[in-house]
């Protein structure tokens, strides 16, 4: 990636300019559901964002509860692990998809296009990062339970630490993909990248 666009890496970033969202004016979100060319792949893309951002919000909730004291570590363990498992299997899997299915048809659409899919691709690599350390924290807070209440706080202030990055990543991402990826379809129909 160019040096210049460090500046909208997701992490430093709060949002795409308008150079680079270029058609976002023209399709304010407010109005897409409304515009002609507004069909089932933009309703599905919105979708699948509106369930990665309720099953992240989910765990952050589940995790509060566990660190206030008010979840048992039983209860925390049989109702964090495997919704944990399948927010990441669906994070990947959607990440995996776009960046070999879709993305390559929207880089199609026009050249203008190449700088802000350039920057969701590397928000991907960087999500992926964080989403390795959320995993990797979450399983030191597992492995903590049976030692105590001290390994158990210690543990989990590091995960509250790393999967907050990881959700301030993703949401940050969704939001900016939206940006692209739906004036895009609205523009050029659907057809073209479905
Ligand atoms: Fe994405
Ligand atoms: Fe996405």
């Amino acid at each position: 990636m160019a040096e210049d666009l460090d500046a909208w890496l997701l992490a430093n970033r709060l949002g795409i300019p308008d150079t680079i969202a270029y058609l976002r004016k023209t399709y304010p979100s407010p109005t897409w559901r409304e515009h002609h060319n507004f069909g089932e792949l933009a309703d599905f893309w919105l979708r699948v964002h509106a369930s990665l951002r309720e099953q992240g919000g989910q765990l952050q909730k589940i995790t509060e509860a566990f660190r206030e004291g008010t979840l048992d570590a039983t209860t925390f363990q049989r109702t964090f692990v495997p919704r944990f498992n399948h927010f990441l299997q669906h994070l990947e899997g959607h990440h995996q998809i776009e960046d070999a299915a879709y993305f390559p048809k929207f880089r199609a659409l026009d050249p203008r296009m190449q700088t802000g899919f350039d920057l969701l691709e590397n928000d991907h690599q960087l999500i992926h990062g964080a989403l390795l350390s959320a995993l990797e924290h979450a399983r030191l807070v597992v492995a903590a339970l049976p030692r105590g209440a001290d390994s158990v706080r210690s543990a989990s202030d590091d995960y509250a630490v790393s999967t907050n990055r990881l959700m301030a990543l993703l949401a940050r991402h969704l939001a900016d993909e939206e940006d692209l990826v739906i004036p895009a379809m609205l523009e050029h129909g659907e057809r073209s990248v479905g």
